[in-house]
């Protein structure tokens, strides 16, 4: 792994729903082990279809539940001692003792698929969600392109946390620079309500017929996951962006593009089938995140900015929400930049 990120000042893990991969990825009778959040974790489908998640190991003796471990119904048998976990972590067997199981719980967490992406609610509070997953169904529209193979991109082990990912959706000056846009891009409208921020951006894109006027609404829900969706020429293209802490340095980040067609053109299976400028279009939205990739991956984290004039209102009024998102938030004051 990289060295670790200096310089970040928010501790501990955010508190909201973190995308962490397609439905696909998860497949049945398969556990899988994942490090998210300094902590090990194994995923599994349980027979009832349900996608269950608990503390990697063993409760009993330590054993890696996903490297042998056995799906049995909405339970895991550990491939040590055969001890069962069911879904909510409670031990379900101990087949060799006359007790039948002992009253021993793995630690648990919430997990939720929609229109085939997998969320996770990370909170150091001993509760359930405290809000909902944003709306992605418009990914469910049958004029909507996208599929994991062609409009997606995953990036493991970035050196980088969700927040700076975040703040990059108010950062209008880097757009130039970084995305290469034709000219200076303009912030029109931020502002936070309780776990979202969003932001109306205009954007000058540069294209084959010359410049290109865009307005990108961008939603972040707390700061795991952000929605940019765009109208563009004759469609519409959606950014759906996850990033999801491995540690406190590191995080993975996954990409999903969807283009809403024109009614009169058949949605095809694969991208290939798609008219160049769609393929071009979702090329283009998928590699503007390996631009912003190795300045994330290389930067410090600076708390306190010399914000230009221009940029310190949304800036801070971003820090000052997304600070609101930690643990360390709790009865204590905010920290200004
Ligand atoms: S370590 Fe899992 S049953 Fe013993
Ligand atoms: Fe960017």
């Amino acid at each position: 792994m990289k060295e670790d990120l200096r310089g970040f000042d928010n501790h501990g893990y955010p508190e909201g729903w973190f995308g962490i991969g397609w439905s696909s990825d998860f497949l049945d009778g398969q556990p899988v082990q994942r490090r998210l959040f300094g902590e090990d974790i194994v995923f599994y489908r349980g027979a009832s279809g349900k996608l269950i998640a608990m503390g990697a190991y063993c409760p009993h003796q330590g054993a890696a539940l996903a490297v042998g471990g056995k799906v049995e119904g909405d339970c895991i048998r550990c491939p040590f001692h055969g001890w069962a976990w069911d879904a909510d972590g409670n031990n379900a067997d101990v087949p060799y003792s006359a007790r039948g199981r002992v009253g021993v719980r793995n630690k648990t967490w919430t997990v939720e698929e929609v229109a085939d992406h997998v969320f996770i609610w990370n909170s150091w509070r001993d509760e359930g969600p405290r809000w909902e997953i944003p709306d992605i169904d418009f990914l469910q529209d049958p004029q909507m392109f996208w599929n994991p193979v062609d409009s997606t991109r995953t990036w493991l082990n970035a050196r980088l946390v969700p927040q700076m990912v975040t703040e990059n959706i108010v950062d209008f000056s880097h757009i130039k620079y970084v995305h290469l846009a034709e000219s200076d891009s303009e912030l029109e409208k931020f502002g936070a309500q309780d776990h979202v921020f969003s932001v109306v951006l205009r954007q000058v894109f540069r294209t084959r017929k010359g410049p290109v006027v865009g307005r990108d609404h961008i939603e972040a829900h707390g700061v795991g996951i952000n929605i940019a969706r765009m109208k563009f020429l004759n469609y519409e293209i959606t950014n759906l962006l996850n990033v999801v802490p491995v540690d406190a340095s590191h995080s993975e980040m996954r990409v999903t593009i969807g283009i809403k067609l024109p009614d009169d053109l058949d949605v095809p299976e694969r991208a290939s089938d798609l008219p160049g400028h769609f393929q071009r279009a979702i090329k283009a939205h998928l590699d503007s995140q390996d631009q912003d990739m190795p300045i994330w991956e290389n930067q410090i984290y600076r708390a306190n900015v010399p914000w230009a004039p221009e940029e310190a209102r949304a800036g801070r009024a971003l820090r000052k929400w997304a600070h609101s998102l930690y643990e360390s938030y709790d009865g204590k004051p905010e920290v200004t930049t």
